[in-house]
C-alpha cells in the first residue's frame, strides 16, 4: 500500500468537506461583481496551503487577481515540482439551467460517477484538482512521505486569459526556479481509461462588429435598399468556411504541423465512441474538417466557432426593424505552431477585405494563447505514467486535448520549464456549463496518485 494511503483513507470526509467549503465561494473572475469573493477565494487557498504544511505562503498582488504562493523545501538534493493551478472560476449563468444553485455543493450520483459527483461551479475546473495537491501535500506531510520539493503557484485569472501572469512569472524567477511544472487541469479519457494530456491547443479570440445605417430603421420604409448588418455579418461568417469545412482566411493553415502517418495511428488507439459521443450530447451527426477523425478535429486541428452573435430586435413579440449594428465573438483553437498574434492579425485582414463597401467593421482582439506540446519521453511523464498506472491498474495513455491553458507555453518560454498535465476530471463533468461537477472517485484517485508522481520523480531524476 501506498504511504499516504492510510492518513488519506482516515481524513476522507473532512478532505471532502474542506473542498466543498472552497466551492462555496463565487470566485468569478470575469464579473467585477465578485471581485470581493474571488480575492477571498485567494485567502482561503493561502489559509489551507498553511494548514496542509506549506510553508512562507504568500498572496502575491498582480496588477490583476493575485497569485497564492506557498512551498515545502525538503533537500536542496531533491527535486523540485512547480504545481500550477487556477483558484478562478467560470461565470455561473445561466442560473435557471442548474438543477442545484452553482455556490451551493451538493453531492449526487450519476451514471458515470456511480460514487457521487460534487455539482458546483469550480467543481472540477480547477478547484477541486488543484485541493488534490494541497491535500496530498497535507498526505506526505503527516505519513513523513515527502520526496520533492513542491512550490504552489495558485492563479486567479485563468479563466479570463491570465494577462497579468507573463509578467509574474518574469518578476519572481527564482522564486518560481523548479525541474518540472505539474498541473491538474484537464482530464482522462474514462475512469477506466486513464491517459495523460500531452498537447493543448492555443486559443486567438477575436470580437467583430458590423455597422450598417447610422441608426436603427423602419423595415419597411427603408428595407431592400439599406444593408443589414445582421444578414451581412451572417454571410461574412459563413464565408469563412468551405463546404469541407475548411478555414478560408487567407494564411490560416500555414504553420500547422501536419502529424505523420504514425503518429495519426498512434492517436487513433485512445478509444473513442463516437456513437456514444453523439448519443451524450445530443446530436445527429458529428461535423468537422474532411480527412480528419472526430478526435483529431477536437485536438491536432484549428477550429474557428462563433461563440456568441447579437443585434436587432430580440425582445418578446416581433419589431420591424433594420438595426444599425451587429456582433458576433469568434474563437479561432489553435495548434503548432500557429501563432495567436499572427492568426488574429490575419482574421483582422480576411474579415476586413470580404466586407462588402455597404458596412464598416470593428474587429476587436480579446485574449490569446499559445498552443502547447508537452513531452512523452521525459521522466517526469515516467513519473505520471507510474503514479497512474499504480492508482489506475491500467497504464495511462497520452492524449492531445482540445482545451487551452495558455500559461503552460510561457513556462516554457520565460522559466525554461517544461509541464505535465496530470488532470483527473471528465469531459462529460460540464466544466463552463450548467451542473459542473467532479467526480468523488477523480478527486481521491488525484489525492492518491500526487504522492506516487513526487516519490517517482523524485527517484528518477536522482537516477538521471
Ligand atoms: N482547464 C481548462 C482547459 C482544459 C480543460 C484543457 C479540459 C484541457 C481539458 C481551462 O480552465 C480553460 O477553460 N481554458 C480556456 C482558455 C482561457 C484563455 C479562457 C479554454 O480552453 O477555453
Ligand atoms: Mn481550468
Ligand atoms: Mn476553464
Amino acid at each position: 500500500m501506498a504511504a499516504c494511503s492510510p492518513y488519506i483513507e482516515t481524513h476522507r470526509d473532512r478532505f471532502l468537506n474542506e473542498l466543498i467549503d472552497l466551492l462555496r465561494i463565487p470566485s468569478i473572475s470575469a464579473d467585477p461583481a465578485y471581485a470581493g469573493d474571488v480575492v477571498r477565494c485567494a485567502e482561503a487557498v493561502a489559509q489551507q496551503l498553511t494548514a496542509a504544511g506549506a510553508e512562507n505562503v504568500e498572496i502575491i498582488p498582480t496588477e490583476g487577481f493575485p497569485v497564492v504562493y506557498g512551498e515545502k523545501m525538503v533537500s536542496e538534493h531533491a527535486p523540485t515540482v512547480l504545481v500550477y493551478g487556477h483558484y478562478d472560476v467560470q461565470p455561473a449563468v445561466p442560473l435557471e439551467l442548474w438543477d442545484s444553485p452553482a455556490f451551493e455543493p451538493v453531492i449526487k450520483k450519476t451514471d458515470l460517477h456511480p460514487e457521487g459527483a460534487i455539482f458546483a461551479r469550480g467543481a472540477c475546473d480547477d478547484k477541486g484538482q488543484v485541493f488534490m495537491h494541497v491535500k496530498a501535500l497535507e498526505a506526505m506531510v503527516q505519513s513523513d512521505a515527502l520526496h520533492c520539493n513542491i512550490k504552489f503557484m495558485i492563479e486567479g485569472e485563468e479563466e479570463v486569459g491570465s494577462a497579468h501572469l507573463e509578467p509574474f512569472l518574469e518578476a519572481h524567477r527564482d522564486k518560481l526556479a523548479a525541474d518540472i511544472v505539474l498541473v491538474s487541469d484537464t482530464g482522462i479519457i474514462a475512469n477506466d481509461v486513464p491517459s495523460i494530456t500531452v498537447g493543448l491547443r492555443g486559443l486567438s479570440y477575436v470580437e467583430v462588429e458590423v455597422t450598417g445605417p447610422n441608426r436603427d430603421l423602419h423595415s419597411g420604409l427603408y428595407g431592400g435598399a439599406a444593408p443589414n448588418p445582421i444578414n451581412i455579418l451572417c454571410e461574412m461568417i459563413a464565408s469563412l468556411k468551405n463546404e469541407d469545412q475548411r478555414i478560408l482566411v487567407e494564411g490560416f493553415y500555414e504553420d500547422v504541423v501536419e502529424l505523420s502517418a504514425a503518429e495519426r495511428k498512434a492517436m487513433a488507439e485512445a478509444p473513442f465512441d463516437e456513437a456514444e459521443y453523439k448519443r451524450s450530447i445530443d446530436i445527429g451527426a458529428v461535423e468537422g474538417e474532411e480527412g480528419y477523425s472526430a478526435p483529431e478535429r477536437m485536438s491536432i486541428r484549428p477550429t474557428l466557432d462563433v461563440n456568441g452573435i447579437w443585434g436587432g430586435y430580440t425582445g418578446d413579440g416581433a419589431k420591424t426593424v433594420i438595426a444599425s449594428k451587429a456582433s458576433a465573438k469568434i474563437s479561432m483553437r489553435l495548434v503548432p505552431n500557429q501563432d495567436p498574434e499572427k492568426i488574429t492579425e490575419l482574421f483582422t485582414r480576411h474579415f476586413n477585405a470580404i466586407a462588402p463597401p455597404s458596412v464598416k467593421v470593428k474587429i476587436t482582439p480579446m485574449h490569446g494563447g499559445q498552443p502547447a506540446v508537452t513531452p512523452t519521453d521525459s521522466i517526469a511523464y515516467q513519473a505520471a505514467s507510474a503514479a497512474m498506472e499504480a492508482t489506475f491498474g491500467r497504464k495511462p495513455v497520452p492524449f492531445r486535448g482540445g482545451g487551452s491553458i495558455p500559461i503552460v507555453a510561457s513556462f516554457e518560454q520565460i522559466l525554461g520549464l517544461k509541464t505535465v498535465l496530470m488532470g483527473f476530471g471528465l469531459d462529460s463533468d460540464a466544466i463552463h456549463s450548467p451542473n459542473e461537477h467532479y467526480g468523488v472517485f477523480n478527486y481521491f484517485k488525484g489525492i492518491e496518485t500526487i504522492p506516487l508522481f513526487h516519490e517517482h520523480f523524485a527517484r528518477l531524476s536522482a537516477k538521471s
